[in-house]
């Protein structure tokens, strides 16, 4: 097939693909991977199929995935699609290169510099650094490592010094801090979760004892990891309290700002993050509210040559790392060798909607947020589960005179939804309690869309009620 056939044939699809999101249609088709499997042709073939069969395998693809640019899709905290992220992407891959060195992605590396400088400003580390990573979960361990840099300086070459280090994080946090306490080498018993309040914020006071308490036991408290964002609730810590502690106890603040780190872009809602200027270091997500396709993530930090002496490899990458382009090479700040070039798209959403349109996008999504909480709080059956800081709502049934199950209620109409096809929203749990948990972070999103989100987990709750035995009581609308 020419090569202009091809590429018109995959345009043609993405086109309509973007177009789909609009017209009526289901966001999933709740295949077992046991059915999936055997439906689809998976195997490699010894002699190739060809490039029409290409085309054959993208329709297949395209049939099948989770529709994440429809409007019904609210379930992780990222959905739909950045137009001028898309053409940012399909050009980063077009033009494939890697973001170790100037020479090798010489205004690839331009841009990235002038996105983590405007990113560190608006955080408030002017003449900090950064680096794009593979994500918040990526951001977290680099925070740590950090941590680890400033407590024991020689970490680079000697590792941990025998001492036991303890890092601190709300009782909701990410549960990548786990992985990083495992990654880093401190284990995740060393990882202690503080306390939060009824509203999913750490508890300050908390934070301080548990560090006394690692005192006395003879550990050594390094760091500590504020959620500006949680995941289930969308809570924000108090980091400027948080800050005040990790200066007087000499620890690494770190801030995972990987879900909540776009409300900076607002004048009304900015204040959450308040204090974050404090803090040494920041993961911030762009390809969660901000659309970016997968993946898009930047870790920021306050001292540059601390991430420099945690990516410190020594002279060995001759082949690659020149003197005379020290200052340039985005290789000297990252973990990575290989390494995509994620700028591209995220600079050229900004350059196409600027400050204002981020602005407008969180707080349109605040605003959307907004109107879902009070449908359910007017909805007879339905209860918030918890106050709303951010744009994630976490709610579930449980009508007045209910006396079965209410975990197996809400799993059975979750279950019912995703079996349907037409929502998605989070199965998540808030303590012992199962929970709807919908997140506005897709820009197809409307107040039209939650109604109906509501409208059809009430008729699956009246499908349920109405098949159960009827000593659970519930009268069903
Ligand atoms: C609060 C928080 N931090 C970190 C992460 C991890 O981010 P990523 O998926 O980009 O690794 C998530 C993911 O949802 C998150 O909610």
């Amino acid at each position: 097939m020419e090569l202009e056939v091809f590429i018109e044939e995959i345009s043609n699809r993405i086109v309509k693909y973007l177009r789909a999101g609009d017209e009526p249609g289901k966001v999933a088709d709740p295949l077992p991977h046991t059915s999936l499997s055997k439906i689809t042709d998976l195997k490699l073939p010894i002699e190739g199929n060809g490039m029409n069969a290409v085309l054959d395998d993208i329709d297949t693809y395209l049939r099948s995935c989770v529709k994440t640019n429809r409007p019904e899709f609210m379930n992780p905290l990222w959905g739909g699609i950045n137009t001028a992220g898309l053409a940012g992407e399909i050009i980063a891959t077009l033009t494939n290169t890697s973001m170790y060195t100037y020479e090798l992605a010489p205004l690839a590396t331009l841009i990235e510099q002038t996105l983590l400088i405007r990113m560190g400003e608006m955080v408030g580390f002017s003449g900090g650094a950064g680096t794009l990573t593979t994500g918040g979960s990526n951001g977290n361990m680099l925070g740590m490592l950090c941590a680890r840099q400033v407590m024991v300086p020689t970490s680079t070459q000697t590792g941990f010094d025998g001492r036991t280090m303890v890092a601190y994080v709300s009782s909701e946090s990410h549960y990548s801090v786990l992985m990083s306490a495992n990654v880093i080498g401190i284990g995740h018993q060393n990882i202690i979760k503080v306390a939060c309040d009824e509203d999913g914020c750490m508890h300050p006071s908390a934070l301080e004892e548990e560090i006394q308490r690692t005192r006395r036991e003879g550990g050594v408290p390094f760091c500590v990891i504020s959620t500006a964002g949680t995941t289930v609730r969308g809570s924000f810590d108090p980091i400027k309290e948080i800050s005040d502690i990790a200066l007087k106890e000499g620890i690494w603040h770190h801030v995972d700002a990987a879900w909540g780190g776009s409300a900076l872009f607002s004048s009304k809602h900015g204040a959450l993050l308040d204090g974050v200027e404090s803090a040494d270091s920041v993961c911030w997500d762009a390809h969660k509210m901000m659309g970016l396709p997968l993946i898009c993530s930047a870790f920021l930090v306050k001292q540059p040559e601390i991430l420099a002496r945690v990516c410190a490899h020594g002279n060995v990458a001759h082949y690659l790392f020149h003197e005379e382009s020290r200052n340039i090479d985005a290789g000297r700040y990252s973990l990575q060798c290989g390494r995509r070039n994620d700028a591209l798209k995220l600079w050229l959403a900004w350059r196409e909607c600027g400050d204002a349109g981020w602005a407008s996008m969180v707080d349109r999504y605040m605003d959307l947020a907004g109107h879902l909480e009070s449908q359910v709080l007017a909805h007879d059956d339905l209860q918030l589960m918890s106050s709303r800081m951010w744009t994630n709502v976490c709610f579930r049934f449980s009508p007045e005179d209910y006396d079965g199950d209410l975990n197996e209620l809400n799993s059975e109409i979750r279950r019912r939804m995703m079996q349907n096809g037409n929502y998605m929203v989070s199965r998540s749990n808030i303590g012992d309690d199962v929970i709807f948990r919908a997140v506005i972070s897709n820009p197809k999103i409307s107040e039209h869309s939650l109604d109906e989100l509501l409208n059809e987990l009430t008729l699956l709750y009246n499908d349920v009620i109405r098949g159960l035995p009827s000593e659970h009581g519930a009268s069903s609308a």
